[in-house]
């Protein structure tokens, strides 16, 4: 607990992490190839939480929070490891491996690198609005921050079974919503992901059950705009 409270901090206040190589160490930590005490060395380890379970209260409960985190997306890693263990790709960065895998490595993969993406663009109080050059392209891509809302809103309401609704921009910063099914994600399709919220059922089932609509509203009193605006300034400088 007292490890995940300082990485917490680190990412809060955008020390470590993000200035020590950008998006890709937030959303890959270095942790990822080192070992927890008495756990046994695996290809592709679990990052920290940037937050208590219990941190994104009222949106999402700790028991909600606990089955995504601790159920769901440790499932992933734990998949992912036995299906290439002893292979090449056990000693790729796991963004690598998402663009270049297909089948059930790219799944788990992908869910690996999803989940925890999504867990950064949350955080403890969020909310608010969007600062510097990504509130322009909100503004000059979809008029403004409020008609934006509306449109992830929507798309993310009318995504058709498990998936992710993803902001997205290409190297120039022109953004993009995308609502991608299953593991699908923007790296697959030469888009940096900016945002993304998970839409599949575990995400909010215990919480909102099928009220998906109220889970998506719950997002922008949570969203860590700070972590997307990361994401679009170093996707812009590639
Ligand atoms: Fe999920």
């Amino acid at each position: 607990m007292r490890r995940r409270r300082f990485l917490a901090t680190s990412l809060a206040t955008g020390a470590g992490l993000w200035s020590s190589g950008g998006l890709s160490l937030a959303a890959e930590p270095k942790s990822e190839r080192t070992t927890k005490k008495g756990e046994s060395k695996m290809a592709f380890q679990q990052p920290q939480l940037p937050y208590a379970l219990d941190a994104l209260q009222p949106f999402l409960s700790k028991e909600q929070m606990s089955y995504h985190y601790e159920k769901h997306h440790a499932a992933y890693f734990k998949k992912l490891n036995s299906l290439v263990e002893g292979k090449p790709e056990a000693s790729l960065p796991l963004r690598q491996l998402v663009i270049q895998s297909t089948g059930g490595v790219f799944n788990n993969a992908a869910q690996a690198w999803n989940h925890t993406f999504f867990f950064n663009c949350l955080k403890p109080k969020g909310g608010g609005v969007p600062q510097g050059p990504l509130a322009a392209a909100i503004e000059r891509d979809y008029g403004s921050l409020q008609d934006f809302q509306k449109a992830l809103a929507d798309t993310a309401a009318a995504l058709f079974g498990s998936g992710w609704t993803w902001l997205a921009c290409d190297q120039k910063g022109k953004l993009e919503i995308m609502p991608l099914g299953n593991a699908d994600t923007p790296l697959k399709h030469q888009r940096e992901p900016v945002l993304t919220l998970d839409v599949w059922e575990h995400a909010y089932y215990i919480d909102y059950r099928n009220e998906r609509p109220r889970y998506i509203e719950g997002l922008w009193n949570a969203v860590n705009w700070d972590f997307a605006q990361h994401c679009f300034t170093a996707a812009v400088k590639q």
